[in-house]
C-alpha cells in the first residue's frame, strides 16, 4: 500500500472515532442526569494520568493486586496448567503480565487492546524479556467477540483480566462481557480476573479522590478534551471533581459538579447546568467474595479459587468455563 492510501485509512478511522465522540457527548449531555462514557477519558493525556493514578498512595488497587499475583501465581499456574495460551484483555501497559508469565510455560501470549500503538510498544518490551514466547497482539475492542489465531485455539486458554476493569461496567454489561469472553476463550478455558472488594467508604472514596488531585485532573481532562476536539466552551475551572459511594449499587461514582450555574456550547449546541448539578463520568463497582462469584456464574464462569490480601482489599479469582448442560 502506498503512503497516501495508508494515510487516508488512518484519517478515516480517526474521523469515525471523532464522530462517535461527538455523538456520545451530545447525547450524554442532553440527558436529565448528564453522563459521559468513560472510554473517552483515555486520550494521550488521560492515559498518562491514569498511569499516575496507579502509583498514588491512596490508590491501593494496583499495589494490592500486584502483591496477590506475586504471591499466588505459582499456585495459580499449577492449578490452571502451565502450558496454556495466555489471552490478556485490555492489556494496556502489560505491567502485571510478567508476574503471571514468569510462573507459566505459556504456549503463546495474546494481548487484546483497543490502543494499537500502546500495544505494540508493550509487546516489543515483552518480547525482549521472553524471546521464545510467541506474542500475538490483537488490536480490538474486547467487549465484542474476538477471533483468536488458530494456533491459540488448538491450546487450552487462560484469560487474564486484571485491574477490576470488570467493575467499570454496569452489572448487566459485565455479565454480557464475561459471556463474550467465555465464547472467545472456548471450552476448557479458564479466567484469572481481578475484582475490587467493598471496604470502609473513606478508603474507597480516597482511592478516587486523592490528596494530590491527580484523579481530579483525570476526571476534568475529559472536559478539556471536549473543548479541544469538539469546539466546546465548558468552563473547566467551574467544574469540581466529586467521588461518591453509592451504597445501593455498591459502586464509586465519579462526577463533575458545577460550582455555580453554567451555560456552555459543544458543537454549536447550548447546554446549561444548575449549580450543584453533575456530569456522571465513571462507575467502579465493588464486590464481596459472594457477589463476585455470583457475577462470574451469571457470566458462564465457575469460580474455583479466590485469592485476597491480608486486609481483604482486593480479590483475584480463578474460574473455569462452564460447559452448557453441565451444572457448575
Ligand atoms: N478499573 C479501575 C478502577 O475502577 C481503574 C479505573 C477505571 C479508574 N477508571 C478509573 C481509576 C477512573 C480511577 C479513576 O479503579
Amino acid at each position: 500500500m502506498d503512503q497516501a492510501a495508508g494515510t487516508t485509512i488512518v484519517e478515516a478511522a480517526s474521523e469515525e472515532l471523532q464522530e462517535q465522540f461527538r455523538r456520545d457527548v451530545l447525547a450524554g449531555l442532553s440527558q436529565q442526569q448528564k453522563v459521559l462514557p468513560a472510554r473517552w477519558f483515555y486520550d494521550r493525556r488521560g492515559s498518562e494520568l491514569f498511569e499516575e493514578i496507579t502509583t498514588l498512595p491512596e490508590y491501593y488497587l494496583t499495589r494490592t493486586e500486584t502483591g496477590i499475583l506475586a504471591e499466588r501465581c505459582p499456585t495459580i499456574a499449577s492449578l490452571a496448567g502451565k502450558a496454556r495460551a495466555v489471552v490478556e484483555f485490555g492489556a494496556g501497559s502489560v505491567a502485571k503480565t510478567p508476574i503471571l508469565l514468569d510462573c507459566m510455560d505459556a504456549s503463546s501470549y495474546v494481548p487484546v487492546d483497543i490502543s494499537g500503538p500502546f500495544l505494540r510498544d508493550s509487546c516489543e518490551r515483552l518480547q525482549h524479556r521472553y524471546p521464545h514466547l510467541p506474542i500475538l497482539p490483537i488490536e480490538a475492542d474486547f467487549t465484542r467477540p474476538v477471533d483468536l489465531p488458530d494456533i491459540v485455539l488448538e491450546e487450552e486458554v487462560l484469560g487474564f483480566f486484571p485491574g477490576s476493569t470488570i467493575g467499570n461496567l454496569q452489572p448487566a454489561d459485565a455479565v454480557d462481557l464475561l459471556r463474550v469472553m467465555r465464547g472467545t476463550l472456548g471450552n476448557g478455558s479458564m479466567l484469572l480476573i481481578g475484582m475490587d472488594l467493598i471496604k470502609d467508604r473513606q478508603r474507597l472514596i480516597a482511592a478516587y479522590d486523592d490528596a494530590s488531585g491527580v484523579t481530579a485532573q483525570f476526571n476534568v481532562n475529559v472536559a478539556r478534551r471536549i473543548n479541544r476536539e469538539l469546539g466546546g466552551t465548558i468552563p473547566i475551572d467551574r467544574l469540581s471533581h466529586k467521588a461518591v459511594w453509592n451504597d445501593r449499587l455498591a459502586r464509586i461514582e465519579m462526577h463533575l459538579e458545577a460550582v455555580c450555574d453554567l451555560s456552555f456550547e459543544v458543537c454549536g449546541e447550548r447546554f446549561i447546568m444548575d449549580s450543584g448539578e453533575t456530569i456522571h463520568t465513571e462507575n467502579s463497582h465493588k464486590y464481596t467474595a459472594r457477589s463476585a462469584n455470583g457475577l462470574l456464574l451469571a457470566g458462564g464462569w465457575d469460580p474455583l479459587a479466590c485469592y485476597s490480601d491480608k486486609d481483604a482489599f482486593f480479590a483475584v479469582i480463578l474460574a473455569s468455563a462452564i460447559t452448557p448442560g453441565v451444572t457448575a
